[in-house]
């Protein structure tokens, strides 16, 4: 969920409303507002987008006011309707609440305050925190703060909330546990949101709640924190931001899911800039150079991620292995958390994520903290609770990634864990001077050659024409790109909602050669380098089912474009490079089936961008 507040001079509801749209890759199945008017509160929420909040809205309340919090939801407690939507009231009518995050001990809360006269209107956890508060602040007699922080002390869960009172029309009060939180500070105007981009031009200067923090925000005063747990005083850390705005608006593009597919040259440079010395032959990267030692007594890397960002661990796990030869697992981060894993001090943990504010990836990594692993993250929001929790890491720089479908966040992940792989690969003498020149070299080359896979463009969008009704995808490839074709069958299932595959060529045999026939279209990766023989032998037991086959190739082939229905070319680069260009295509077609299958490319249903519960 995405969550917005404003407390100042101007206008809070458009504020709120356009901050709302830029959270909205945090969940989008419904959306609310309260604003206060000088005298009373005006809410108003709906099932579906900002947009439909925003006709609801303008056709229903007052918008008057300096005062309000907003809110986008992705639904955990209760289905996605007007009435489960956030803001929620207390009782009274005089507190009003926002809330990211999963309250799980509320059903006890709730049939307490049931015992106590309070009634529900909704199902979610969040109303029941509300009225806890307001249950605190009569009983306790204590002011709204206080009144949080001994409520937010009897709950069990996750939360980033927003909250104010009627009756105190000059605070908001915020608080974080789990789920992010940031407060722009103005001058005599203060803002609440998910992370800075809804405030982003109205103020540099941004203070991140710590978890376990609390915020007092009251209007001609400095910002107060608190520690939720004991009530100490804690002091906030300004920041100035880096964000700009053209970075989060879509630039004359359709989709922000191909302004990003199109920014990758550019993203997988800023990946590389100050840290690829290819002619010095130096790669300098501060938090693998700081823990250089840890990496290289490892017994073994373990990566933990979700998504997307678990296939560039898959990609990672290659590289590693191939060329600097160290032990590598790859795991679900939500599956690790909870399998009692063997882990020990001689183990390092490297933990991806776009968000770097994924529930399950950050619980995997406290838990490998508990044993003593070394713990490295690799993150593209800047001062995310990934990016802060992990030992050292490396950010990704690919900038604001809108889209819910990931795009340069993944080419940009394996940029950066390519890098170190080379690293520790050079570190471990696996490597010839000449050999890592090469690979230098060559991954500087990657932006120009993903350049030129972008020019595929318009044949992509024929061959997406051709298979856009169809039900089913099989995606193959074997090694290095092997993971490619589980992200390209992962893009395609999110955003055009046809069911697809990934799978290793070589499996296929073992099973989903049984679903192939005339209808069925497969999607193969078989570029020059890498078991080129073999995958061409899978393409010959397609064809002779009867198969579509779309092949990825290297730019000049001639056996697989010989034998496929349709080959879409890439440059020719080193094995483990090819993943950054055979990934282009798949992205490509996704998104083009998904906008000629009418589907909402950015905002795909059901999903979110940033899944902070577990
Ligand atoms: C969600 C997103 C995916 C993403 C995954 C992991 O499911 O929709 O695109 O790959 O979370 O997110 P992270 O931010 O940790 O990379």
């Amino acid at each position: 969920c995405g969550i917005v507040g404003y407390i100042g001079h101007r206008d809070a509801y458009p504020i709120i409303i356009k901050g709302l749209q830029r959270l909205e890759y945090r969940g989008y199945d419904s959306a609310g507002i309260a604003l206060y008017d000088g005298t009373d509160i005006n809410l108003s929420k709906t099932k579906g987008k900002v947009d439909d909040l925003k006709n609801k809205s303008e056709s229903s309340i007052s918008l008057k006011g300096s005062l309000g919090i907003g809110h986008t939801r992705w639904a955990t407690h209760g289905i996605p309707n007007d009435i489960n939507s956030h803001p929620h009231y207390s009782n009274s009518g005089d507190l009003v609440i926002i809330h990211n995050g999963i309250i799980e001990n509320y059903e006890a809360i709730k049939k307490e305050l049931t015992t106590r006269g309070y009634t529900f209107e909704s199902d979610t956890d969040t109303e029941v925190l509300v009225n806890l508060i307001e249950e605190v602040k009569n009983k306790e007699e204590v002011k709204l703060g206080k009144a949080v922080q001994i409520a937010l002390n009897q709950v069990i869960g996750a939360y980033a909330i927003a909250v104010f009172d009627k009756q105190k029309p000059d605070e908001i009060v915020v608080a974080k546990l789990g789920s992010p939180l940031a407060i722009g500070i103005g001058k005599d105007e203060f803002f609440v949101a998910s992370d800075a981009s809804p405030f982003i031009e109205f103020t540099n200067n941004a203070v991140y709640l710590e978890d376990e923090e609390m915020a007092i925000i009251r209007l001609g005063k400095e910002i107060k924190l608190r520690k939720i747990k004991d009530d100490s005083i804690a002091y906030p850390l300004v920041q100035e931001l880096q964000m700009n705005l053209e970075e989060i608006e879509k630039g004359g593009y359709d989709h922000f899911m191909l302004k990003e597919i199109y920014e990758q040259p550019r993203a997988i440079k800023d990946t590389y800039r100050g840290r690829l010395r290819a002619a010095q032959g130096i790669i300098k990267m501060a938090g693998v150079d700081e823990n250089l030692e840890k990496f290289l007594n490892a017994n073994r890397i373990i990566i933990v991620a979700c998504g997307t960002s678990w296939h560039a661990g898959l990609v990672a796990e290659y590289i590693f292995e191939d060329l600097a030869r160290i032990p590598v697992e790859v795991e679900y981060a939500s599956e690790f958390r909870y399998r009692n894993p063997v882990i020990t001090d001689k183990d390092v943990l490297i933990a991806i994520s776009q968000s770097g504010e994924t529930a399950d990836t950050l619980a995997a990594i406290k838990l490998a903290k508990e044993r003593g692993a070394f713990v490295f993250g690799v993150c593209n929001v800047v001062g995310s609770s990934i990016a802060r929790e992990t030992h050292a890491g490396a950010y990704t720089h690919a900038g604001p990634e809108i889209g819910v479908a990931s795009t340069k966040a993944f080419t940009t992940q394996i940029t950066v864990l390519t890098l170190l792989a080379l690293k520790l690969a050079k570190e471990k003498g696996e490597f010839s001077e000449s050999k890592f020149h090469e690979f230098l070299s060559e991954l500087e080359n990657i932006p120009s050659k993903v350049q030129t896979t972008l020019a595929s463009n318009p044949l992509v969008e024929v061959i997406a024409q051709a298979y856009k009704d169809s039900d089913n995808c099989l995606y193959l490839g074997r090694g290095y790109n092997f993971p490619v074709a589980l992200e390209g069958a992962l893009k395609l299932k999110e955003i055009s909602y046809i069911h697809a595959e990934g799978y290793p060529a070589a499996e296929m045999k073992h099973g989903p050669i049984a679903l192939i026939d005339d209808q069925m279209p497969v999607i193969v990766i078989a570029p020059k380098k890498g078991h080129y023989e073999k995958v061409v032998s899978n393409i010959q037991e397609i064809k002779s089912r009867k198969g579509k086959i779309i092949a990825i190739v290297t730019a000049g082939d001639r056996q697989v474009t010989d034998l496929a229905d349709h080959v879409i070319e890439v440059p020719e680069t080193i094995e483990s490079l090819s993943p950054l260009l055979t990934t282009i295509p798949l992205q490509l077609l996704s998104y083009h089936i998904a906008v000629m299958r009418g589907c909402n490319v950015d905002q795909p249903r059901n999903l979110a961008k940033s899944v902070t519960v577990e």
